[in-house]
């Protein structure tokens, strides 16, 4: 961000990142912190939550988003609320482990869910919230092999479009980011997956899945997906609820 432009459009707000410990997430915390946020990082990998923590000047919220039962009586005192945490997993429908689909779904859609429902009552006495959803191009499109991680992401479109409506009145504003690849673990982690399921080798993985639908050939950099959701919690944002704000070097025009 370039401080210079923005000032401390966040002084004296809360914000709370899932996911924070790492790629997008971390670059959230930044990025929401130098606009002048107390930030929560809230993360499974307690080591990472308390850098990253200790780095903005916030704290650490150790929690594992899989356990959603646990998250049924929460209260959250936050004014923003970026859901982040996610994870991938690759393959055919035939063979998809049901459990896993059951994982991927309890942290990226329900995790959520029970977050906003956590957090819109502080927000609609206070009159004012951003909740920001980080779905991804895979919330508006499907690729094969991810089918816990598209309909995942699909529901969250769902679930940030209801948000946007029930909340307009109490001024709390709900929107999806949805990048193409970034350059994180996440998209680190499945180069195998991806290559065991398209049968080619790793080092064409790159070239023939990961960018394969991109018109501008490279990953995406995580402090420009930040750099939007910083956008979309300041003044100019207020009129943006209930989209789907793609940053994924043009794939989705397709
Ligand atoms: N990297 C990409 O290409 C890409 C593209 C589009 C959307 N996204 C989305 O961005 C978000 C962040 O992804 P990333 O690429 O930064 O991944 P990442 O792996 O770098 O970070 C994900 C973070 O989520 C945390 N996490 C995972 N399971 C958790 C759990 N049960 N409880 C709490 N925290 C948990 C991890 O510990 C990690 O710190 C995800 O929702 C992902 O779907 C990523």
């Amino acid at each position: 961000m370039n401080p210079t432009l923005e000032g401390h459009l966040l002084d004296g707000r809360r914000a709370l990142v899932t996911g924070g410990a790492s790629g997008i997430g971390a670059a959230c915390a930044r990025e929401l912190a130098a606009r002048g946020a107390h930030v929560t990082v809230a993360d499974v990998d307690g080591d990472g939550a308390k850098t990253v923590a200790e780095e903005v000047g916030g704290e650490a919220w150790v929690v594992d988003l899989s356990d959603t039962r646990a998250l049924d009586g929460l209260r959250l005192d936050t004014d923003v609320l970026v859901n982040n945490a996610g994870i991938q997993r690759v393959s055919a429908i035939q063979d998809f482990v049901p459990d896993d689909f059951r994982l991927v779904h309890r942290i990226m859609l329900e995790a959520p869910f029970l977050l906003v429902r956590a957090a819109l009552p502080g927000m609609y006495e206070r009159g004012w919230g951003r909740v920001v959803n980080i779905s991804s191009v895979h919330g508006l499109v499907a690729s094969p092999f991810k089918s816990a991680y598209v309909s995942a992401k699909h529901g969250l479109e769902g679930l940030s479009k209801v948000t946007a409506l029930e909340g307009g009145q109490h001024g709390v504003t709900s929107v999806c980011v949805n990048p193409g690849y970034v350059r994180t673990p996440l998209v680190e982690k499945q180069i195998a997956e991806q290559a065991a399921v398209h049968g080619i080798p790793e080092h064409e993985v790159m070239a023939q899945v990961i960018l394969a639908e991109a018109a501008v050939k490279r990953l995406v950099e995580p402090h420009e997906v930040a750099s939007l959701v910083g956008w979309l919690t300041g003044p100019d944002g207020a009129m943006v609820s209930g989209a789907s704000w793609t940053i994924d070097g043009g794939w989705s025009a397709r």
